[in-house]
């Protein structure tokens, strides 16, 4: 009876294994040219670190790169849309799995542009803090992602996107379609700069 609960046990063992294994090797496989072997990034590529993103924030966005309501014009977001087009949910799934079992890499960025950080400080505690919290964790609850660990050119980028209608416009993205109207309301580069510059600087 031991033995066989021993047995048992390790048949599980070895499954649980093989599950991990091929999450990682999905990731391995379709996402870490860009993202990185551990999920931290690649600014060059304009490729954001991953590892400090929720599950259900990163689903959310796959679904809408292969769904096209994360569409835009943008080169980098083409790249990504090309890159899983023809991947399938479970391969996607168990990517994910693979980014959440990462160490958190949110501590490696530092801000890259000058801005006023005493006044992104105001700024973001005035504009953003409601819903991506007082440092910047984010809430799953609101649907806003952690900002912490995304590079600076990474972070004005999306802005951007979200300011221009690039972004945030499409009927289906719910979540998308709050950050854009807020963005809308704050679009003057310097302040975006000066924003992202403190939120640089949180992550340190
Ligand atoms: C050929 C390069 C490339 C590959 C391969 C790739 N990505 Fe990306 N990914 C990007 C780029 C570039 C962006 C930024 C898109 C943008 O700026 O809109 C991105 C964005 C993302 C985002 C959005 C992040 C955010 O903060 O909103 C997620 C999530 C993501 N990728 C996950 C993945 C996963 C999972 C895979 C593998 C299944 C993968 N990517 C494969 C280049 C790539
Ligand atoms: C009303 C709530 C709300 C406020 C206020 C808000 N955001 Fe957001 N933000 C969101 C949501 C929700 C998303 C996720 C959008 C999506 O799913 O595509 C988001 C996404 C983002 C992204 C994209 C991150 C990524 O990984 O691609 C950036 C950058 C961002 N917000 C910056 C800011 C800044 C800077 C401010 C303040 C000036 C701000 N947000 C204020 C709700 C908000």
């Amino acid at each position: 009876m031991i033995r066989r609960v021993l047995l048992s046990t390790a048949v599980f063992s070895l499954l649980m294994i093989a599950v991990a294994a091929t999450a990682e090797d999905s990731y391995q496989v379709h996402c870490a040219q860009c993202h990185g072997i551990a999920g931290q990034g690649n600014n060059a590529l304009g490729a954001p670190n991953l590892t400090q993103l929720s599950a259900p924030y990163i689903r959310r966005q796959l679904e809408g790169f292969q769904a096209g309501w994360r569409e835009s014009d943008d080169s980098y977001t083409q790249t990504m849309m090309a890159a899983i087009a023809a991947l399938d949910a479970p391969v996607l799934a168990s990517a994910t799995s693979a980014i959440d079992a990462f160490p958190d890499k949110s501590h490696t960025t530092a801000a890259t542009h000058a801005g006023n950080k005493k006044r992104g400080k105001d700024l973001y505690n005035a504009y953003c803090s409601a819903c991506h919290g007082t440092n910047a964790v984010g809430n799953d609850a609101l649907g806003a992602p952690n900002l912490l660990g995304l590079s600076q050119d990474y972070l004005t980028r999306q802005y951007r996107h979200f300011a221009e209608g690039r972004r945030g416009g499409h009927s289906d993205d719910r979540y998308g379609q709050q950050m854009a109207r807020l963005a809308r309301a704050l679009k003057d580069p310097q302040l975006i700069d000066d924003v992202s510059s403190y939120v640089a600087t949180l992550a340190e």
